[in-house]
């Protein structure tokens, strides 16, 4: 062979491993959303599926992996998915919230493209417009940890999901219509693991089976509307690794409150007697407690599980000391080979400090839910995309709720709830709950430091008593009733940004706002372009698009 023929050879071989390298893989799903029969408490329902599944698919990741969903949507309904926890850097166009993006036509199809960047953990996508999400369309996704990344536990024998949540039998269009016309949607019909519960007759097959001696992940998520659930597995403690992508310091707990939204990651190892075994979720801080149940096997038997249940504890203080239980492992790897304790959160200066208030207010007869005095409503035009095509002015105001909530919190307006946050500051949030109902909130985005939960009301001395050495990073945190929590981050992922509860009934008529976080520089190096394939609705559908940021 020649030499310059070998020299090609060489090169294109180089490019090749370059090209390789360069990109991260890609995984592709082709999800179809319908709706069908469903009849998770005995009773037929309209349930709604993804490839005929309920709940749906899930999303099996690693880390910096590139997502690619085509939703094809079947429903009579626009629909709109989002991927709660997964943080979209510089990508709030694939966010799926009301506020970022156009919902999918009903008979088309769209595709969502984001990339798992710089994480690790279990999370959750969901339906976010209509009260879907109480009919269906949710899953897990899970985000493993590259392969050359130290994990700080060993490799369990198989990874299990369980996705929790409150049920109600009543269909997505009538809690809808009863929200609409303000009224509550009241209290669920019972709990759901992975889509069912146990009946206890002996006629239930197990959920999963679990070999004598070994050990397993089960990944635990509340996908449900109203409830706090505690989570527990009969004869069987639950070892905390991870929560919200944190590796967490490795506690052993016989169950966990798993409030709305969030996600934990435990390891159980099948060390008792072969025999079935339920695995219990219940309704916390509720007068009437519902109980969802799911059969686990060990592999070398099948006693049946005793009806025994395990006892949930009561009160929330419980709660509250769990939560102040839970700590970031400094010494472990994060999703990047660096510790997670090497990011010193605590000694970053704060640079603002904003007060969230929630309350509720009954206007002309109909309930609405709102933060420092406003209750969000979405307009039809996406918030960011009307920020992106500079026609902002024409579709809300920034700022119309202050940095402390006002003094009359009856006083509601209702209208779109857009902050400005200057990028790349290092905030301070609080969250006070003067109500007698607990709250949690998700951030899209970011994950934060949640370095303090505490009764009563705030104020700044109340600082000396935040944890700003190991709190854990995470991305849905909740207030007790009459209680304030804190959270601290850096505003670095340039978007619009979804704060919200995770009561769907709150969520739903206004407890929520958006968080725009501009980068100066208008850089592909902060923020993607608007995708080739956005959807486009409201006065942006018929504008030319903007040119495009270049470098
Ligand atoms: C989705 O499912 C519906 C109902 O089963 C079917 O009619 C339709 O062809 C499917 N669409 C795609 C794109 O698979
Ligand atoms: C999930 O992905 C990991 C990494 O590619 C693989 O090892 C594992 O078998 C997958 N699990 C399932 C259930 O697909
Ligand atoms: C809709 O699906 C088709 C067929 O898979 C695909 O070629 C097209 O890009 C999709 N359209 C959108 C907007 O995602
Ligand atoms: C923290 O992570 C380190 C490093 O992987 C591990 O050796 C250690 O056991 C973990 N500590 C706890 C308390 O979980
Ligand atoms: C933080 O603030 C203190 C007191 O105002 C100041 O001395 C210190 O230099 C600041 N630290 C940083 C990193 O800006
Ligand atoms: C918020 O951001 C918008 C868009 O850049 C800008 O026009 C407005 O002046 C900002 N408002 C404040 C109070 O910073």
């Amino acid at each position: 062979m020649g030499h310059g023929v070998t020299m090609f050879i060489m090169m294109l071989l180089g490019l090749m491993a370059v090209a390789v390298q360069g990109e991260d893989p890609y995984l592709y799903f082709t999800w179809n959303v319908t709706y069908g029969t469903i009849s998770p408490l005995g009773i037929s329902q309209q349930g709604i599926l993804i490839n005929g599944q309920f709940p749906g698919p899930e999303i099996n990741s690693t880390s910096n992996n590139n997502v690619v969903v085509n939703v094809f949507n079947n429903l009579d309904e626009p629909f709109l998915l989002t991927w709660s926890g997964v943080q979209q850097r510089k990508n709030s166009w694939q966010d799926g919230s009301l506020g970022t993006g156009c919902p999918i036509a009903p008979g088309t199809n769209y595709t969502y493209k984001f990339q798992v960047k710089d994480q690790i953990g279990s999370y959750f996508y969901y339906p976010s417009t209509r009260m879907h999400r109480s009919a269906g369309g949710f899953g897990g996704l899970r985000i493993n940890s590259r392969l050359l990344i130290p994990v700080p536990y060993a490799d369990p024998e198989d990874e299990y999901w369980v996705i929790i949540g409150d049920w109600y039998t009543k269909s997505h269009t009538t809690l809808k219509k009863l929200l609409d016309n303000g009224r509550s949607i009241g209290r669920p019909d019972g709990v759901l693991i992975n889509g069912k519960t146990a009946k206890g007759d002996g006629s239930d097959e197990p959920q999963y089976t679990m070999k004598p001696g070994k050990t397993y992940k089960y990944r635990i998520c509340n996908v449900g509307q109203k409830n706090t659930l505690n989570f527990r597995i009969q004869g069987h403690s639950l070892k905390l690794v991870e929560s919200e992508g944190s590796h967490t310091v490795q506690n052993v707990y016989d169950s966990l409150d798993v409030h709305l939204g969030q996600c934990f990651s435990v390891l159980v190892t099948a060390d008792k007697e072969p025999n079935d075994y339920y695995m219990v979720a219940s309704t916390r801080f509720t007068k009437t407690i519902l109980t969802g149940k799911g059969i686990i096997r060990y592999t070398n038997g099948k006693g049946p599980a005793s009806l025994n249940l395990p006892e949930a504890p009561v009160g929330w203080a419980w709660s509250l000391n769990q939560f102040r239980s839970f700590r970031w492992n400094l010494t472990a790897s994060a999703a990047r080979p660096n510790p997670q304790g090497s990011y010193h959160y605590g000694q970053i200066n704060i640079t603002r400090t904003i007060k969230l208030v929630n309350s509720v207010s009954n206007i002309q007869g109909k309930f609405r839910y709102a933060i420092n005095g406003v209750s969000h409503v979405d307009p039809e035009t996406p918030l960011k995309l009307a920020e992106y095509y500079g026609v902002a002015d024409k579709v809300f105001k920034y700022n119309i709720i202050s940095d402390a909530p006002p003094a009359n919190l009856n006083m509601i307006t209702v209208e779109p709830n857009v902050i400005n946050a200057t990028f790349r500051t290092f905030i301070e949030i609080i969250f006070e709950n003067p109500t007698k109902t607990l709250q949690s909130y998700n951030l899209g985005g970011y994950s934060f430091f949640a370095v303090a939960v505490e009764p009563g009301t705030w104020s700044p001395e109340k600082r000396k008593n935040y944890n700003l050495l190991d709190a854990i990073s995470r991305h849905t945190i909740q207030v007790f009733p009459k209680s304030w929590a804190a959270i601290m981050l850096t505003f670095d992922n340039a978007g619009m940004w979804n704060l919200r509860s995770e009561n769907a009934e709150n969520r739903y008529l206004g407890q929520q706002l958006y968080i725009s976080v501009l980068s100066p520089e208008h850089s592909l190096r902060d923020e993607y372009n608007l995708p080739e394939t956005q959807l486009l609705c409201g006065i942006v559908k018929d504008l030319p698009k903007p040119p495009p940021y270049s470098t």
